[in-house]
Formats: structure tokens, sequence, C-alpha cells
């Protein structure tokens, strides 16, 4: 089968076109898709009706699949499936605009993920769009001497911050201290190359980086912010307007994402989420 690819922006994110997924993929199909996967950093499928063992299926094809630190998150039947849902019953993620802000996921664990696939069930007809970065036109673009100045330095990341923000904004229920002190702080390169393609990117994030290891936090607080303006500005985003049926898959080491809001009252908005288990940046 021959697949169409269509760029969606200038630097990254395509639309793959003549596929259905719920029919399984061969392999000769599979290497076009990973292909277009490490060319565009984020892969966008439209217009699929998947049962949750074919989204599972087809997240394999990356890699080993993982669940998530809040284990209640995930879906009972399938736990590779993380629901995020703002009609959220018991063991659903609240979609809350509660990702309204610039990260990769789970960088603040040693072994962030690949990537993950998200499925649109239901989405609101206006608002909720999710904006992707793209890090690596981030890292290229940055001028020599910081270039100079961010190569071999580290990132410190913590989910804690991030996670008791939003308890104390009533967004997140309180945990356990034993669950809180599991959230260590973690270190990783604030460029890494990319181990399949070979490319540096930018590796912080606004969500969970919070210092660079052997600076003084104002300094690290500086650069970091630098670095974060840096890298959402326009020419580096690409805003997607979600329909359902759609899957859009992102390279979690090469890309930033951040929620953007809908009226949460008026309208629901269902995910279904696989991630897909990394290495570590180097
Ligand atoms: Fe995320």
């Amino acid at each position: 089968m021959s697949l169409t690819i269509t760029p969606l922006h200038d630097t990254f994110v395509a639309a793959i076109e003549g596929t259905d997924l719920s029919s399984g993929v061969d392999d000769a199909t599979m290497d076009e898709i990973r292909q277009a996967f490490h060319d565009n950093s984020i892969i966008v499928f439209h217009g699929q009706d998947l049962s949750n063992d074919q989204h599972v299926a087809f997240s394999r094809h990356f890699g080993e699949l993982q669940g998530h630190t809040v284990s209640h998150w995930l879906l009972p039947s399938h736990p590779e499936i993380l629901v995020l849902s703002n009609r959220g019953r018991g063991g659903v993620k609240p979609l809350d605009n509660g990702g309204a802000y610039w990260h990769s996921d789970i960088t603040y664990e040693e072994v962030p993920p690949l990537g993950s696939i998200l499925y649109a069930l239901t989405v609101p007809p206006e608002g909720g769009n999710t904006m992707f970065a793209d890090m690596y036109a981030a890292y290229e673009a940055l001028d020599d001497e910081t270039k100079e100045q961010v190569d071999g330095l580290i990132g410190i990341h913590t989910y804690k911050q991030r996670y008791l923000k939003m308890a104390e904004g009533g967004k997140r229920p309180k945990l356990s201290d034993e669950k809180m002190a599991e959230w260590t702080d973690v270190e990783h390169s604030v460029v890494l190359t990319h181990p399949e393609t070979g490319r540096k990117a930018l590796f912080v994030n606004e969500g969970f980086t919070v210092g660079i290891k052997g600076m003084e936090q104002a300094e690290a607080d500086a650069l970091l912010e630098k670095l974060f303006a840096h890298s959402t500005q326009d020419r580096f985003v690409y805003s997607h307007p979600w329909k359902a049926g759609d899957i859009v898959m992102w390279d979690n080491r090469c890309t930033m994402h951040c929620a953007t809001p809908y009226d949460v009252e008026k309208y629901e908005r269902t995910m279904h989420r696989t991630t897909i288990r990394g290495t570590k940046p180097v």
C-alpha cells in the first residue's frame, strides 16, 4: 500500500492518508509510517475508528508500552490506555485544561517516553486544539553563542512542583507523602541527540524542567525562561484542530505540546492515549 504524506507545517508534522489502522498494518506500510514519523516528528491520521485492542496493537509496532505514574487514570480493561476526559468519573484523568502549559511528557522520569499516540473519541466543536513545538527547529535556530552555552548543560526535572501547583488549584487530588516521595529530581541533557535521526533537539520544558545542574537558581530560571520563550515562537508551533477519529502520534524527544482551552461545562472531550517506552536521553 502506498501512503499519501502531506506536510501540515513548514518544519514538522505530516498527515498520513491511505491507511485504515483498524484493519492492521503490514510490514511495508509500517516501514513507511515509521519513516514519516522520523521525518516529521508528528504524524496525523484522520477518520480512524479503532477498538481499544486495535489502538494498543498499532501502538506496539513502535515498541513496548507503558502506563502512567498515577495508575487510577488507566483504563481497567486496557492498562496501556490512559483516559483523558472532562466527563470523568473514577479512573479518568481530568481533562480540565490541566495540560495547558508547554511540556514533553514524563520528563520527570529517568527514562521519558519515546512518544504517545493520542486518539480522539469525542471532541468539542470549538476550542481544545493541541499545540506542538518543533524542538529540532528551535535548537537549530539558536544563535551560535547560545548553542555553545547550552550544549553539555544538564537540566533538572521534577513532577512535584507541577503537581503541587495543580493540587493547590483543586485540579488534582492530594496524594500521599509516600507517592510524592517517589518523584525525585532527575537529570537530562539540555540538548539531546535523537537516537534514530541523529539530529539535536532542545530538551527542556516549562512543565517539568526546574533548574540547571551546577547553576545558581536565578541564572537557571533566566536561561530556562529564555529557552521556553524561544521554542514556543509561532514559527516553531503547529496547532492541531481535533476531529473525532483523529490520531496524532508525537515524538516526545523532539517536540513539546500544550493544551488550549475549551468550554468544559458545555462540551465533552474524551481522548485515549497510549505511550511508548523510550530510552535515556543523551
Ligand atoms: Fe502531555
